[in-house]
């Protein structure tokens, strides 16, 4: 059984002594947010993500350093890994709504969204593969929209679990039906396999959906908590 740890928070403010936790490329990614909320965001992302990796690893939370080169472009905003440690994280964020996936090193993949708004069929088309359209399709505009949001996630999810992001083709995975639990039933990925592949959905609060993958063959046991400031 692997165990999957989830933490929720809310924004923090963007005070002295939470801002002294990040590194100096961290700031450098903070000041480039031109939105408030945006650094908020990063910032509460990062705070929750060093203070529950150090309680898991004893360490101080400012002495949790993380490596976030992209794999693709070199840039310190791909998938945050510790170096050295047998911990994987992933961490999401979307209004106010700031997650933190843990394991003890299965690869895991974590997606929160805002949901209470109706989806276009454009980002429907995008997103989804004819299988996975087909099981919208005879769904109220309200009942797609929620659907569509679970199918998101679960998607989201999965694709970050791989550390490749959106850079895999959203269409060449399928999932299961919004309305059953989340499963992968194909891939034409090499990488993903349904063997290997285990989601759930989880319960980040009204006007929310958010889903979990983790890239493993075992059962996967997923806990959420909600951190409250010490
Ligand atoms: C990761 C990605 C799916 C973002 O999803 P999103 O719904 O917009 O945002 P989320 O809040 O859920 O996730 C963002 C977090 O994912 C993590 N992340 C970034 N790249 C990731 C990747 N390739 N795989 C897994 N996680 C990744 C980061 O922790 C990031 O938050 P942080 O920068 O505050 O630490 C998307 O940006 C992506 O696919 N990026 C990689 C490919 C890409 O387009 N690169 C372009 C530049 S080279």
């Amino acid at each position: 059984m692997i165990e999957c740890a989830v933490w929720w928070a809310t924004p923090l403010p963007a005070d002295p002594e939470f801002l002294a936790l990040l590194t100096s490329v961290e700031h450098g990614r903070f000041d480039a947010y031109r939105q408030e909320i945006d650094r908020r965001r990063f910032l509460t992302g990062r705070v929750l993500a060093k203070t529950i990796a150090g309680q898991r690893l004893g360490l101080e939370a400012g002495a949790v350093e993380f490596d976030a080169t992209c794999d693709g472009c070199g840039k310190p905003h791909g998938a945050p890994r510790v170096p050295g440690a047998a911990l994987a994280l992933s961490i999401s964020h979307s209004g106010d709504r700031i997650g933190v996936a843990f394991t003890e090193g299965a690869p895991v993949g974590l997606d929160v969204e805002t949901a209470n708004r109706t989806v276009e069929d454009s980002l429907i088309e995008y997103a989804l593969n004819d299988t996975e359209r087909e099981s919208l399709a005879a769904l109220s505009a309200e009942a797609r929209s929620a659907a569509f949001f679970t199918f998101w996630t679960r998607k989201e999810a999965l694709l970050k679990a791989t550390g490749r992001g959106l850079r895999l083709p959203l269409q060449s995975i399928t999932l299961s039906p919004a309305g059953e639990p989340a499963r992968l039933l194909g891939s034409g990925e090499a990488a993903l396999s349904p063997e290997r592949t285990r989601m759930a959905d989880l319960d980040p609060g009204e006007g929310y959906r958010a889903a979990v993958a983790v890239l493993t063959p075992d059962d996967i046991k997923v806990t959420e908590h909600t951190w409250q400031l010490p």
